[in-house]
């Protein structure tokens, strides 16, 4: 019998089966709840009946809720579902109600799981509330539910950092009843057999683990969330709410529910869900359509064992695509795998797996000197130094040993992908595949469109990236494409302003009070000032006589202070790569201005943010008007995942809307009164926008 199409009713002897099938996630959409409860509600009046069990056809139980629903009560919408009602009428079922976890059984679907009075869960299946991560919290007694199933304690870690587990943990914690090694609906009919002759008790009703509660794990959950969750109200929104299951459910809900309308309407889970869909929208790309064929990637190879190289490496061992790795010499070559091998054991010592499972990836990688198997690859990522010449030379090398169908990738992170494509009888096949470091661990990657790139070589590298579990973003073959173009300003600005007298520190905390991980010239340090200073050698030509440039960093790296890895740079650097102020700094800037005219001023807080957030802004919209970025949130994606722009903010562009273009522009139209034209004049798309009443994310 069928109920309404997204859930369906059946019956096995005496057990009921709810199958609720709404592709492909099976998430919580209008109609799925009350189709539930209905089917429940008709199971129950069958005297035939005596217990029930839900599942999730497909791959999934319900995967979450229908995260386009939350936009309509932000904009005044009445919820479509009763789902806190809707539950606790599950939870009255007078038979027993098993629920049958497998795939993601997350946020709204896990709060539904806990409403039965029995979970059984497929061995691979993962249980979650990862509301946080977009800014939100359960909101239907999902903080109430959980430390009563699961402890305070893991209730806490769930719902305000958003990590799912797996069925092992779910069940020593008590949040299900039975792992199914076999098929799940057997193995769920099988509980429910024996449910019928146990007692059943409703969720909201047990205190038992409540009362193991130790203060403690309140105070640590709050440390916890200040340090990895930084300037996030959802992670202690959710604290407060699981400490309310104290009380009592009805009020502890009451407390939920208020908690979790204020992060609906805060400007931050906006911002979080902007992310959330903007991961899925820089899949698209509007000139390749889904039927543009993609290339299988079986095997890989990549030049460079260095930094990026052994990074790169790592990327597809991971991913179970043997690659090999190759070096100019041993002694290179045997660096770059040690530091693999170390990153590897890194992760096993942390548990994220065993040292058997590092082992198998290693063997996936091949170190060697030569072009041996090459011409096997389906991909092939230089990753060599950073200059025109050189990446030339390997291009050519690889166009006579690579097959034809071999997608050749560079990992420039400034160069012309087109000039190094024109060392090659194939430029079609050449891509930029800009990884961001350390790149086993950062999520982004830019694929570079070349002028001759093909759609197919767009498209499979899109894809590759899916596999690589990156956010791969398409840009335009731009210097420093999206990202580092954009960095370039923000970094120009941060130092211009050391240079007018404000200090080094006070520069990187406002912006790491924003919200960065950190601050702009913190940043310079790490990535060493040494590398910036080359890159800047290799664009001389591309400097207009008379606009100013920064004259700091390369005092600094007359200096011999590289950043961190020479313990000085902007600042001085303990062994364990603390930073304390360095008292000789303003002497080196009083020397690099000497005879500029610059005089040394006080500088605020507000102009150390505008100008560099705004000189972001700024270029970021003249990347939009160039077609370098597809769409405002293709930026976003960029900053988020690979400079560490605060999630909450939402990126760049986002920032701009929610302060309003006007008010940007204005500012913008100031600094260029206070400097100049050729570095302030605002991009003709903002003024645009700003004139209009417009936005960069038209909603
Ligand atoms: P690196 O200096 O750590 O590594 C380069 C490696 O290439 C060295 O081990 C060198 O021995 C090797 N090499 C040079 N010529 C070779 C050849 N003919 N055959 C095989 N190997 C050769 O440099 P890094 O930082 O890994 O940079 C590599 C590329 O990645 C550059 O184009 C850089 O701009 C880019 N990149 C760097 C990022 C970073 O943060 N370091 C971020 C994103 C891109």
């Amino acid at each position: 019998m069928v109920v309404n199409d997204l859930v369906k009713l059946s019956r096995r002897d005496e057990i009921a089966i709810v199958t609720i099938d709404n592709p492909p996630v099976n998430a919580l959409s209008p109609g799925v709840p009350e189709g539930i409860l209905s089917c429940i509600e008709q199971a129950a009046s069958n005297g035939a009946v005596k217990a029930i069990v839900v599942i999730g056809a497909g791959t999934t139980f319900i995967a979450g809720a229908d995260i386009r629903e939350f936009g309509k009560i932000v904009a005044g919408e009445a919820p479509a579902s009763n789902l806190p009602e809707i539950i606790c009428k599950i939870e009255d079922c007078l038979k027993p109600v098993v629920m049958a976890l497998h795939g993601t059984a997350f946020g709204g679907g896990l709060e539904v799981a806990m409403g039965g009075h029995f979970r059984v869960m497929a061995a691979n299946g993962l249980v979650g509330q990862p509301e946080v991560k977009i800014g939100l919290i359960p909101g239907a007694g999902g903080t109430q539910r959980l430390p009563r199933l699961a402890g305070i304690e893991l209730a806490l870690e769930m719902c305000a950092f958003g990590e799912p587990i797996g069925a092992k943990a779910a069940l020593e914690s008590g949040l299900v009843n039975r792992i199914i090694e076999g098929d799940l609906l057997e193995g769920a009919i099988a509980f429910a057999r024996e449910a019928i002759h146990k007692p059943i008790s409703k969720t909201r009703d047990r205190r038992g683990k409540l009362k193991e509660v130790d203060p403690r794990y309140f105070s640590a959950a709050v440390d916890k969330a200040k340090a990895t969750k930084r300037g996030q109200v959802a992670p202690l929104e959710a604290i407060d709410a699981v400490e309310s299951s104290l009380r009592l459910f009805e009020r502890g809900c009451e407390l939920e529910r208020e908690a979790f309308a204020r992060c609906l309407h805060s400007s931050q889970s906006a911002a979080m869900i902007h992310a959330f869909f903007g991961e899925r929208t820089v899949a698209k790309i509007p000139d390749i359509g889904k039927d543009t064929p993609v290339m299988k990637v079986k095997k890989a190879a990549v030049v460079g064992a260095g930094t990026m190289g052994g990074g790169i490496a790592m990327n597809y061992a991971n991913a179970g695509i043997p690659v090999i790795l190759k070096e100019t010499d041993q002694k290179a070559l045997d660096k770059g795998i040690n530091t693999i091998r170390s990153n590897y054991a890194n992760s096993v010592r942390k548990g994220r797996f065993d040292w058997a499972e590092m082992e198998r990836r290693m063997a996936f990688i091949t170190p060697q000197l030569t072009y041996d198997g090459f011409e096997e690859a389906d991909v092939i990522t230089e990753a060599v130094f950073e200059g025109m010449e050189l990446k030339k030379q390997i291009f050519a090398e690889l166009d006579a040993v690579a097959k034809p169908t071999c997608i050749l990738a560079s990992n420039t992170s400034t160069l012309d992908i087109d000039e190094i494509a024109s060392a090659t009888k194939r430029p079609e096949m050449v891509v930029g595949h800009h990884f961001f470091s350390p790149a086993n661990v950062m999520r982004l990657l830019e694929v570079v469109r070349g002028k001759a790139t093909s759609k197919e070589v767009i498209a499979s590298s899109m894809a590759l990236g899916k596999k690589l579990t990156k956010v791969a973003v398409l840009a335009g073959n731009s210097r420093g494409f999206i990202g580092n173009r954009m960095v370039h300003v923000y970094l120009r600005e941060a130092q211009f302003l050391v240079e007018e007298g404000a200090s080094v520190e006070e520069i990187n905390a406002t912006l790491y009070d924003f919200g960065f991980a950190m601050g702009p010239l913190a940043m310079t340090d790490l990535a060493g000032i040494d590398v910036g200073w080359r890159i800047r050698q290799e664009s001389k030509h591309l400097e207009k006589p008379g606009v100013r440039i920064p004259l700091i960093s390369d005092k600094l790296y007359e200096l011999g202070r590289y950043g961190q890895k020479t313990f000085r740079g902007f600042s001085r650097y303990d062994t364990h790569r603390v930073a304390t102020p360095d008292p000789e700094i303003p002497y080196v800037i009083a020397e690099a201005i000497a005879g500029t005219g610059i005089v040394p001023r006080q500088i605020d807080r507000s102009e150390i943010l505008d100008r560099c957030l705004y000189a972001l802004i700024n270029e970021g919209a003249k990347l939009l008007e160039e077609g370098v970025a597809l769409r405002a949130v293709d930026i976003d994606i960029v900053y988020l995942n690979g400079y560490a722009f605060p999630a909450w903010r939402g990126g760049p562009m986002f920032y701009a809307d929610s302060v309003g273009l006007p008010q940007v522009l204005a500012r913008i139209e100031e600094f260029e009164r206070q400097h100049g034209s050729d570095l302030w004049a605002p991009a003709p798309l903002l003024k645009r926008l700003a004139e209009s009443g417009g936005k960069f994310h038209a909603s």
